[in-house]
């Protein structure tokens, strides 16, 4: 809905005066990280919102209650992204988009995504409740299934929302056997119609992400918030391991052909290609399946998923050639056949300057002092930096706990985090931002 005519993009000063006393409504978005956690809550205290299953679909529905609360209009586009919709008095302008993810990984916490989701929609009821129209339309996007449910390619949606969805991806199955297009229909997107969910060039004036950070820097050095200077890339490679399946009594050990064993050696060359002294910051093999998975028979095949992440890409490159070289070796030494596929390459992408400076400037007017920082794990925003500038805000992780059920970060640094994203939003000049930088 077009609300009226033509506002100045830059606020007259007394309107700038009663802009910088807004604040989110803290007990509110609170309360509503609670209600979104018991969406598939799970025995261990954690949750299980996977993308595609019907507890991610209730959460997103749960969701877009409050986007229509914030007086939004909603939707879910062709790649299941739910976006609600906010056009202001200059809907010809490019877009202010807020977001992040709904899903979780298995036995996850309650903040990873979810946490920038309902401060964005925090953000978006607080502008609506006060009346404040800015020069520009503002989005919010939980988008679909960035953390690769089932096996499937993470950052689904904002790879969708930048034009750089592969189509491939919906071909197949998932590790359950599933077919993915099905999966995709069920959760409200259109197979068919993908592509449709790309946002033309130009139509995004920036993109701003608040997330826990997931590490332990921001509670170690002791400030509340932070601002991303950039966020690593990562490279993930399914390994099959071909070896023979025999009998565990009476293969004689120097016959034996184990692809447990050879995978064993490959999950140690992984953990060696690391670290301070490695070729890449950090390596996990998190994922490992056993055929036939019997006491008394000698594994025949193993499959892996090798996750390598580090800021530079030249890294990630020289990582996998090593692992290749190293996979042929304990291959020939195992008589075994150890194959690689690297399945998802995400580039690391820098946060724009312009935009850590409105959020340095943020939380300066707030009080709140702030670290500049990298982010070790992967965030929508660096696929939506491929279209448009974008940053991200950081609060602290008690313990720098994440992806487990313990996930977790103090109530008055979930609401700080959420004011600085309303006072970035409130700050925000789309003409400053003319011209990707
Ligand atoms: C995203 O959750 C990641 O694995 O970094
Ligand atoms: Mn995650
Ligand atoms: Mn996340």
């Amino acid at each position: 809905m077009v609300t009226g005519g033509r506002v100045p993009v830059s606020p007259a000063p007394g309107v700038a005066a009663r802009r910088q006393h807004l604040r989110v409504d803290g007990p509110r978005l609170l309360a509503r990280i609670e209600r979104l956690r018991a969406v598939g809550a799970t025995p261990a205290g954690g949750v299980s919102r996977l993308a595609f299953t019907p507890d991610d679909t209730r959460g997103r529905e749960l969701v877009a209650s409050y986007l229509r609360a914030a007086g939004m209009g909603v939707e879910v586009d062709p790649a299941g992204n739910l976006i609600g919709r906010r056009l202001g008095a200059r809907p010809d302008r490019p877009w202010l988009v807020l977001g992040s993810h709904l899903d979780t990984v298995p036995d996850g916490g309650p903040l990873d995504g979810a946490y920038g989701v309902l401060a964005a929609v925090e953000v978006a009821h607080v502008l609506a409740e006060h009346g404040v129209e800015m020069g520009f339309p503002v989005a919010v996007i939980g988008f679909m299934n960035e953390e690769g449910a089932f096996g499937t390619p993470g950052m689904w949606g904002s790879h969708a929302f930048a034009g750089q969805f592969d189509r491939t991806w919906l071909s197949g199955v998932d590790s359950r056997g599933e077919p993915v297009r099905d999966l995709l229909r069920a959760a409200g997107g259109d197979p068919g119609r993908v592509p449709r969910a790309a946002w033309p060039d130009g139509s995004v004036g920036a993109y701003l992400e608040l997330h826990i950070e997931q590490g332990p820097v921001l509670e170690t050095e002791g400030y509340p918030i932070g601002v991303v200077t950039a966020i690593t890339g990562r490279v993930t490679i399914d390994v099959t391991v071909r070896g023979q399946a025999n009998h565990a009594g009476t293969t004689p050990i120097a016959l034996r052909r184990d692809a447990l064993v050879a995978a064993a050696q490959f999950v140690l060359a992984v953990r060696d290609i690391a670290g301070e002294d490695g070729i890449v910051r950090v390596a996990t093999v998190g994922c490992c399946t056993v055929e036939p998975d019997a006491w008394n028979v000698v594994p025949g095949l193993v499959r892996l998923r090798a996750d390598l992440r580090d800021v530079a890409e030249e890294s990630l490159d020289a990582a996998v050639e090593a692992l290749r070289r190293v996979a042929e070796k304990i291959g020939a030494e195992t008589g075994t056949v150890v194959e690689l596929a690297p399945s998802q390459v995400v580039q690391p992408m820098a946060c724009d300057g312009r935009l850590r400076r409105l959020i340095s400037a943020a939380s300066d007017a707030l009080g709140l002092p702030y670290h500049h920082l990298p982010s070790g794990a992967g965030h929508d925003a660096q696929i939506v930096g491929r279209l448009a500038p974008m940053a991200m805000i950081f609060v602290p992780s008690q313990g720098g706990r994440s992806h487990v059920a313990t996930e977790s970060t103090a109530p008055e640094d979930i609401v700080a985090g959420a004011n600085v994203l309303l006072h970035t939003v409130l700050g925000y000049d789309p003409e400053v931002m003319r011209g990707h930088q």
